[in-house]
């Protein structure tokens, strides 16, 4: 019985640490200082497509809002190398740090990013205006602990007015059209649910196998 409970004890240890990797130590590595040497290897007139959130809205939420987007974008840029260029390489290192965090902040990070939808805007940005952005981001994410939960203010006039439009018209309400409007991947937002719901079923099947060690 004494080694039943040991081996337990050490699975669920082992599920715990084998189901929450990424927790352990901050997701931001000094590779963020390849941001410089991406950002020398692109045209500075090449322009480069992001939706974010400004500061001003977001305040204490801005990086835990803007880190879908910019995992976004940065595929978007990736696609545009070949397989074997060092571009290539440097884009998906950052593309790695940005999944953990989002893998970090969680399942509320759908529901954050829908609070703040009609204040998303999307701009074409030269090189430079990018990778400032993108640096900024990285120091800010590094620098600084967020909220758990921010209010957004009021949505701009002309939004509701839209949305006004649109809710008279036989089509689906307003907020469906704007999830559909593909501002969050459904597929990664399920395979993260999945895998807390994988956790989540072992936490009885374990206590099931502790309840039958102590009988024998
Ligand atoms: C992140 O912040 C820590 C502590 O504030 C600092 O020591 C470290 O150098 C920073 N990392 C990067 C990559 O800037
Ligand atoms: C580049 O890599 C991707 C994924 O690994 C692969 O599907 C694609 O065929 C590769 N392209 C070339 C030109 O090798």
């Amino acid at each position: 019985s004494q080694i039943w409970i040991r081996t337990c004890v050490h699975l669920l240890l082992y599920i715990t640490v084998a189901a929450y990797p990424s927790e352990i130590g901050n997701p931001i590595t000094d590779d963020i200082k390849k941001i410089s040497l991406l950002k020398q290897n692109i045209p500075k007139d090449y322009k480069i497509t992001v939706q974010y959130l400004p500061k001003e809205v977001s305040s204490m939420c801005w990086v835990q809002l803007n880190v879908f987007h910019l995992e976004e974008s940065l595929k978007d840029l990736a696609q545009k190398f070949g397989n074997i260029s060092s571009n290539k390489d440097y884009i998906a290192t950052f593309i790695q740090m940005l999944q953990e965090m989002r893998y970090i902040i969680g399942n509320s990070l759908e529901s954050s990013m829908l609070e703040f939808q009609c204040h998303y805007r999307e701009e074409k940005w030269l090189t430079p205006r990018y990778f400032q952005f993108v640096e900024d981001f990285f120091n800010t994410a590094n620098s600084s602990r967020e909220d758990e939960d921010c209010e957004p203010p009021p949505c701009p006039a002309t939004i509701k007015a839209t949305t006004t439009t649109l809710a008279t018209m036989p089509t689906p309400p307003p907020t469906q059209i704007r999830s559909q409007d593909g501002s969050m991947n459904p597929r990664v937002l399920t395979e993260i649910m999945k895998k807390s719901l994988y956790s989540l079923l072992f936490i009885p099947v374990i206590a099931a196998v502790l309840l039958l060690a102590w009988k024998v």
